[in-house]
Order: C-alpha cells, then sequence, then structure tokens
C-alpha cells in the first residue's frame, strides 16, 4: 500500500521522551447525557429521538436500550467521586435537552434544571471544572414530529433551549459546546439512518446540517448575551485528516472530496462565514436553502473548538462510490479498534497543525480521544487495558507536539470516563477508561485509568 510512502506516514511525528505539559492544562474525561444517565422516563423527563430508536426493534445491535445505561442519574455523586479520585480537573458532559424542556418547545421542567444544577456544584465541589454540551444528539421527540432539524423552526427552539439552560446554570458553568459532531446528526441520521432518527435521504441530511449549524450560531449569541467575561462559548466537531490511498491525481482529488464533505463543510462556515465551494458544486441540486444573514450568524466569533479525534480515513477514487464516488480502503499493518478505526496518532499532530494553519482558532481543546477494545476482568479483579492504555499515551505525545509547534491546545478529555450505551453498538464496545459492570452497575478503574490518574498527578507523559 502506498500510503508508507508519504512523510505523514507512521512514526514520522517525532515526540518527546518526556512530555511535560503547559502549566494549568485540562487534562479531562467525557460523557453524553444519553449514553450514561438512564432514568428515561423519570422526574418529568420528555421523550427524545434515542428513546423511541433505541425501543425500535432492529436498531441497535445487541436490542438493548439506553432506559438505564450506567445509571448515573442516580449514582451521579459515586460518580464524581470516581473523577475526583482519577484527578481529573475537568468534566465534559451532556444536558439532556428532554430533562429540560419535555417537548422541545414550551413549559419548563423544573426538576430537570435541578439534577444539573447539584451536578454541577458537586462537580465544583470536587475541583473540577463543568464543560457542558447543549446537544449530544437527544432531540425531543416531539421536535421530531414536526420533521426534526429538517425543520428550520427548531434551531430558534434550540436557542430558547440554551437561554433557559445559561440562566440557570451560568453562575457556574464557563464553559458551553453548542453541539457535538453536527456531521454526524446529519449524515448518520438523516442520509444513512443508522442512528435517529433513522432518515435516508442525502437532501434532507444537508439541510439539517444547515439548520445545526445555523442553531449553533444564535446559541453561541444567546449563550455570549447572558455570559461574562469568563464565559467561553465553542462548538465540537469531529474531523478527521483525509489521505489519499495512492498518490494519483484521482485519489489525491477524492481525499480532498472527502476533507471537504467531512472537514471543511462545517470548518468553512463556522470560521470563514461560506461553504466550501468546490463542495457547493459538486452538491449540485441537494445544497440547502440558505437565508440571507444565515451565514454571518453561523460565522460568530466563538472562543474554542472542540476536536473529537479518533483516526484518519484513507481513500480511493471509485466511481461506484456513491455521491462522492470514493471509497475507504484497509491499511495493511495498521492496528484497528473494536469500532474498526485504524489507530493513527500522527493524525492527530497533522490536524492540530493545520487547524491553527488554517483557521486561526483562538483555543482549541481535544473533547473527545479514546478507543474501544475487548476489555475483561481478570480473577484479580482488574482491567489490563494495555493497548487503551498505548492509544492514549500515543495520542497525547503527539498532542504535546502540537503544543510545542504552537497550537493553541488548552486540554484534553478523554473518552470516555466509563464504559456507557455506544449508539447504535449498544453495550457492545467498551470506551472508558473505568469499567462497568451493566448488571451490578460496579464501577472498575481499568488499567489505563490508573495510568492517566498518574499523567494528571504528574502533568506529563513518558513515552
Ligand atoms: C463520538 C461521539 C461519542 C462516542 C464516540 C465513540 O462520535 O460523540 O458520543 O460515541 O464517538
Amino acid at each position: 500500500m502506498e500510503a508508507t510512502e508519504k512523510p505523514y506516514e507512521k512514526g514520522v511525528v517525532n515526540v518527546a521522551t518526556v512530555a511535560r505539559f503547559p502549566e494549568g492544562f485540562l487534562w479531562g474525561v467525557a460523557t453524553a447525557a444519553y449514553q450514561i444517565e438512564g432514568a428515561w422516563n423519570e422526574d418529568g423527563k420528555g421523550i427524545s429521538i434515542w428513546d423511541t430508536f433505541s425501543h425500535t426493534q432492529g436498531k441497535i445491535a445487541d436490542g438493548s436500550t439506553g432506559d438505564v445505561a450506567c445509571d448515573h442519574y442516580h449514582r451521579w455523586r459515586e460518580d464524581i467521586a470516581l473523577m475526583k479520585e482519577l484527578g481529573v480537573k475537568a468534566y465534559r458532559f451532556s444536558i439532556a435537552w428532554t430533562r429540560i424542556i419535555p417537548q422541545g418547545a414550551g413549559p419548563v421542567n423544573p426538576k430537570g434544571l435541578d439534577f444539573y444544577d447539584r451536578l454541577v456544584d458537586g462537580l465544583l465541589e470536587a475541583g473540577i471544572k463543568p464543560f457542558v454540551t447543549l446537544y449530544h444528539w437527544d432531540l425531543p421527540q416531539a421536535l421530531q414530529d414536526i420533521g426534526g432539524w429538517a425543520n428550520r423552526d427548531v434551531a430558534y427552539y434550540f436557542a430558547d433551549y440554551a437561554a433557559v439552560v445559561a440562566h440557570r446554570l451560568g453562575d457556574r458553568v464557563k464553559h458551553w459546546m453548542t453541539h457535538n459532531e453536527p456531521w454526524v446528526v446529519a449524515w448518520v441520521g438523516y442520509a444513512w439512518g443508522h442512528h435517529a432518527p433513522g432518515i435516508k435521504n442525502t437532501k434532507v441530511a444537508l439541510q439539517v446540517a444547515h439548520h445545526l449549524l445555523l442553531s449553533h450560531g444564535l446559541a453561541v449569541e444567546v449563550l455570549k448575551d447572558l455570559g461574562d467575561a469568563e464565559t467561553r462559548v465553542g462548538i465540537v466537531l469531529n474531523l478527521s485528516p483525509v489521505h489519499p490511498a495512492t498518490e494519483s491525481d484521482e485519489d489525491k482529488a477524492a481525499a480532498h472530496r472527502n476533507d471537504g464533505y467531512h472537514n471543511r463543510w462545517f470548518l468553512d462556515p463556522i470560521f470563514v462565514g461560506s461553504y466550501p465551494a468546490d463542495m457547493w458544486e459538486w452538491f449540485g441540486q441537494l445544497v440547502p436553502e440558505v437565508r440571507p444573514g444565515d451565514m454571518s450568524i453561523i460565522s460568530r466569533r466563538i472562543d474554542f473548538l472542540g476536536v473529537n479525534y479518533y483516526t484518519r480515513s484513507v481513500v480511493k477514487h471509485d466511481p461506484q462510490g456513491g455521491l462522492l464516488q470514493l471509497r475507504g480502503v484497509h491499511v495493511e499493518g495498521s492496528e484497528y479498534t473494536e469500532m474498526g478505526w485504524e489507530v493513527y496518532p500522527d493524525g492527530l499532530y497533522e490536524l492540530l497543525v493545520r487547524l491553527h494553519r488554517d483557521y486561526k482558532i483562538p483555543e482549541i481543546y481535544i473533547t473527545e480521544n479514546g478507543a474501544a477494545f475487548k476489555d475483561e476482568v481478570t480473577p484479580d479483579g482488574k482491567v489490563h487495558d494495555e493497548r487503551r492504555l498505548n492509544y492514549l499515551r500515543e495520542h497525547f505525545l503527539r498532542a504535546h507536539k502540537a503544543i510545542q509547534d504552537g497550537v493553541p491546545l488548552k486540554g484534553y478529555f478523554v473518552w470516555s470516563l466509563m464504559d456507557n450505551f455506544e449508539w447504535a453498538h449498544g453495550y457492545t464496545k467498551r470506551f472508558g477508561i473505568v469499567y462497568v459492570d451493566y448488571e451490578t452497575q460496579k464501577r472498575i478503574i481499568k488499567d489505563s485509568g490508573y495510568w492517566y490518574q498518574k499523567v494528571i498527578a504528574e502533568n506529563s507523559v513518558p513515552s
């Protein structure tokens, strides 16, 4: 495979033997509401599209639901204690819109607000900074019933919801993320139908992506208006470097297209104020309706970008390869995780340097990075997840290198604090640095968790 000839191929990024991170570097862990909370119908919570989707037969690999998940809704004190033990400085979690405004728009549910209020207080007492994501995929079903994100009104309802949350928590929460991975919401949810709401319509997916971006811009304004001098607002994108499988012009063009579809389609509107022209042309009739003024709302200045990085993609031109006329290729000799994602730490360095160079982003956080491997509790009662530990170490070292080279990277959130409901994969993929026994809800810190505890305590990573 020709990829090995490339300058960005494995091991090219020289990393330090001991990587000391800047003082105040924010080591954290991340989760999302639907994946951990459970309590799907308690205390006035409304039904979300993930409740509906997971309750529909055939949608989730193991037939499971998030009804109970990690039961975090009831065990949050224990989970904060766990984070405290690990020594994490920050916790990224999401708020379930349906707990706050059960029907998506209209009456507010005080018990939902109370839950997050207590959680935030508990975190602050433990010395952990809350980083709050407003939308991690669990749209109120009532809003799906009027078209979901395909309906432009939903963008405005999102801004209203943001205001309700900011009013209640904004005195203590200083870091807000509007959306998590709008690419996944639009494409996986509305074009492929593998995620809720399970729609398969490419044109709708592109309109959805536009409304998600619009809702982001509207919420940025609300959060800034209601915030103070310390308030920081950002968005989280899933980004991946794209490499051509060979040096052929066709493969290089395919890689550029995939980059346009996956990365630039979101980065450009937010940081440049326009959709990438090459992709606008490529999508032809499929492009979304954009109203006058939308792009300036979408490109309102944000304070940071959250980057979710798991892998790169390597692609080959293929006229039969659907809308983008390309297909992904398997890289011979590479390690792959349980998700089928290539382990490619150099891609994190490449991505960070590129974001800094092309988009001049004021501050960057890695808001998710981690890996699913087959974990088991051994007779000693422990989980020896060496591969995850190695994965994290290699990625931390690339992040360190990026900082040395001038990238304003301020923090790093490992995905995930604990094993949880991995969307359409149900409970079959474990990403945690803490193991969860779903039968008993017992949590066991994995070796990677103890290793991370040391990294945080020393603020440095041994290579
Ligand atoms: C990301 C999601 C997160 C988790 C990880 C593995 O796409 O944001 O919720 O599922 O992947």
